[in-house]
């Protein structure tokens, strides 16, 4: 097996918006079938919250879409994130500055970009913090993760020809049925 396709979704705190992009594109790449060849973390560019749970509104808007952040901690971006990773994507161009302040050198800045580059209806590109308002805030954040995500992993399938593995576990889980039945 080669090495995995390493995916980093990053936001500023780390508790709201990046640990839903990982669960929502995992459950996706698991959907397909190609967990086998992605890597796929999650991080924040300040360390207000390092070592919490993801934020319990983030939590509750999780679950009630069938996905849970439990075992999320917060972690924060490093420089050396923007070497180990193939692909680093955003919440909002902010994090872009913030992530980009740390590569001294000018060498992976082909790595960063925005995720809502990949949201057929991107709006101003950036997904918006939701930390200081309601409810509305976190579903609205939830709906534009779950549009780009699906968008997302199409165009990594056709950059990496994927194609061919989608489903490739099928069998095995379809075996796996009927020994329960
Ligand atoms: P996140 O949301 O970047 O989506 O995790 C935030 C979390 C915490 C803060 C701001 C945004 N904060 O200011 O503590």
């Amino acid at each position: 097996m080669s090495d995995p396709i390493r995916i980093q979704f990053v936001c500023l705190g780390n508790i709201c918006r990046s640990p839903l992009a990982k669960a929502v594109f995992r459950d996706k790449v698991e959907e397909a079938g190609l967990e086998e060849h992605f890597e796929i973390v999650s991080s924040g560019t300040a360390n207000y919250h390092e070592g919490e749970k993801a934020d319990r509104r983030m939590r509750k808007t999780a679950e009630r879409n069938g996905l849970s952040l439990e075992d999320h901690r917060a972690s924060q971006f490093t420089a050396e994130d923007l070497e180990r990773f193939d692909h680093i994507f955003v919440m909002d161009k902010s994090n872009l500055n913030d992530v980009l302040y740390l590569d001294e050198d000018d060498q992976y800045g082909g790595k960063v970009r925005l995720f809502r580059e990949f949201d057929p209806e991107p709006e101003d590109y950036q997904v918006p913090d939701p930390y200081h308002g309601g409810r509305q805030g976190f579903e609205n954040v939830y709906d534009i993760v779950e549009r780009t995500s699906d968008m997302l992993l199409h165009r990594l399938v056709d950059e990496y020809d994927l194609a061919e593995h989608v489903g490739e576990n099928e069998p095995e889980r379809m075996e796996e049925g009927r020994e329960e039945s």
